[in-house]
């Protein structure tokens, strides 16, 4: 009876773990499954010195408690070494272990945790930040995505200097950027030149390529030029106009302008000496009536004035 009841007992004991397998064996892949990191966009290109945020998303349940995730962002470099961007344990930052080049600098969005969203958000972005970023999050399992980030600057002020030396005339358009741009000079109405511009380039401590560019032209020329400063990769052009005539009119205004002054400057000296002769001519001539009739007045006086002045 005993015995039986034991044999009894330990099927039954086999079949609540063969259960419990069976509903593991079920379970087990379908919480890998559920639990996957995703990135929502392949890539992201930020404009240099402004902020731009880079985003992987998770699944959440109901019962989500933030203090139970940790979270990583890493900055993959092009030689397969990695930075540490950001770092959630327990859903509190630490930032210990943060790249000294990320610090202060990036961010991320903690009330998007519920939503199942990992913010990064990156400001005063650098050349140095572009390349591959990596979430890696361990919530219920583990999982990582990447995304690209692209960095771009424009080549948006544009120096131009032009300088003529008897026949040869020397133009030069300088600027910074990035990534690397070709330079393209054309006529101003668009057509093509038959020069080659000497284009070279060196990389600033930020990162900025500083390109110059400069274009001889051999003949007396009065043609405006334009160069263009070309980014292939991300289809930006910027560009500056050298005008020749119109430095040569506004060279001609100047010279105007200082001869109107100059006649202005001889009306401001030239009329108040006019005024003060006059005043000085009448209060001289006041004065001698005034004396005149003295004399005449008072002719007691008048011998002795007369004995003083000279025949
Ligand atoms: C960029 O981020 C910084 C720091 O968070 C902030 O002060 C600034 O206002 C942001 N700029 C823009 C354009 O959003
Ligand atoms: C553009 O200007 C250049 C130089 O002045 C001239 O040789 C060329 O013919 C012009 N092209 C057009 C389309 O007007
Ligand atoms: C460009 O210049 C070269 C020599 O400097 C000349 O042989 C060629 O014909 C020119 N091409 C055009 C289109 O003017
Ligand atoms: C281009 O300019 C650089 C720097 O000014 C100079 O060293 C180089 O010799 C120039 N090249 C040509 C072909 O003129
Ligand atoms: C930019 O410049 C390049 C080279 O001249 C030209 O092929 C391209 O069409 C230009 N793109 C725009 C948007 O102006």
């Amino acid at each position: 009876m005993f015995t039986c009841w034991s044999a009894v007992s330990d099927n039954f004991r086999k079949m609540k773990i063969i259960s419990l397998v069976l509903m593991l064996g079920v379970h087990l892949p379908l919480v890998t499954a559920i639990f996957t990191v995703t990135a929502p966009r392949l890539s992201y290109t930020a404009s240099y010195g402004n902020n731009i945020t880079v985003e992987c998303r998770f699944p959440v349940e109901s019962n989500f408690n933030s203090n139970q995730i940790k979270l990583y962002w890493h900055h993959i470099l092009s030689d397969g070494s990695s930075q540490l961007v950001y770092k959630l344990f327990n859903g509190k930052p630490a930032l210990q272990d943060q790249s000294q080049e990320y610090s202060e600098r990036v961010f991320m969005l903690l009330d998007e945790l519920r939503s199942g969203r990992a913010v990064l958000e990156i400001s005063r972005v650098r050349v140095s930040d572009a390349g591959t970023y990596r979430c890696v999050i361990d919530l219920n399992g583990v999982d990582y995505k990447e995304t690209a980030l692209e960095v771009t600057a424009s080549y948006g002020e544009i120096k131009t200097i032009k300088t003529k030396e008897r026949k040869e005339t020397e133009l030069i358009c300088q600027s910074m950027g990035y990534p690397l741009a070709e330079v393209v000079w054309y006529y101003a109405n668009g057509s093509d030149i038959n020069e080659t511009a000497n284009t070279t380039h060196f990389t600033g401590t930020n990162g900025l390529y500083n390109i110059r560019s400069v274009l001889r032209i051999k003949e007396e020329t009065n043609d405006n030029y334009l160069c263009m400063f070309w980014i292939k990769e991300f289809k930006m052009n910027t560009s500056a106009i050298l005008q020749n005539k119109e430095m040569e009119e506004t060279e001609e205004k100047i010279d105007e302008l200082l001869s109107t002054n100059r006649s202005y400057l001889i009306a401001a000296i030239a009329i108040p000496v006019t005024v003060l002769l006059g005043v000085i001519i009448i209060v001289s001539i006041l004065l001698k009536s005034g004396r005149y009739r003295q004399v005449v007045m008072d002719p007691m006086i008048a011998p002795a004035e007369m004995e003083c002045e000279p025949p």
